[in-house]
């Protein structure tokens, strides 16, 4: 079960998602889900167009239909030139390739799914409900440079490689949508 999310509604379970986020990416330098719920949450919810989405497993049972405890999610925003990544990637790939694809382009911040439930295609489903009827001409994220599940789940979802290796063992990312909406 895949709920999209405001920002109102993502913060209200910033702490169980700060916890999927910290078994996701445990052993990671940046695993950690109080940080992650207190600081980057909030701070990316108040940028234009924020969109979480949330998967639940269903409960046995009939009478419940709220869903168990959140197994993964996926957010992201619209990004501009003056914000941290945006700048940061701009300053590591070529003017040109800035140029057609940063500013106004939705920014794919974060995909995890708890160990327990990865390999059923949870986390391909809310890459797809992440972006699904978004206006966006042009979608962007940076993952692993290396060969490894997320950036497989990407390229089967359309997503081309950008630029392979930043220069800090992350690749960046594009989706070209066709839609002629913003960006
Ligand atoms: C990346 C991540 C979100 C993927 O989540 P997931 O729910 O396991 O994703 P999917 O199930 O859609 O796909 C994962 C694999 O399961 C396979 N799979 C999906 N459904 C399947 C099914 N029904 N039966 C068998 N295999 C299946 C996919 O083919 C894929 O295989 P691959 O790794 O060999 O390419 C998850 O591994 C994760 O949280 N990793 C740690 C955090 C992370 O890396 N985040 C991304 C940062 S850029």
């Amino acid at each position: 079960m895949i709920a999209v999310l405001d920002r109102t509604a993502s913060l209200g379970i910033a702490t169980e998602l700060g916890e999927v986020f910290a078994t996701a990416f445990a052993g990671e330098e940046h695993s950690d889900g109080v940080r992650f719920a207190t600081e980057q949450l909030p701070t990316h919810a108040a940028r234009d167009d924020f969109r979480l989405v949330a998967a639940r497993l269903p409960q046995p049972g009939p009478l419940d239909t709220s869903g168990g405890p959140v197994v993964g999610f996926a957010y992201g925003f619209t990004g501009w030139p003056g914000q941290w990544w945006s700048d940061r990637i701009a300053a590591a790939i070529s003017p040109d390739l800035a140029a057609e694809w940063i500013g106004g382009h939705f920014e794919v911040v974060e995909l995890a799914v708890v160990p327990e439930a990865q390999g059923r295609g949870i986390g391909a489903a809310l890459m797809t409900a992440l972006v699904d009827g978004l206006p966006h001409r042009r979608m962007l994220l940076t993952t692993y440079a290396d060969d490894r599940t997320a950036p497989r789940l990407y390229r089967r979802l359309g997503w081309q490689v950008l630029v392979q290796d930043l220069g800090w063992g992350s690749a960046l990312y594009g989706l070209d949508t066709g839609v002629p909406g913003i960006d």
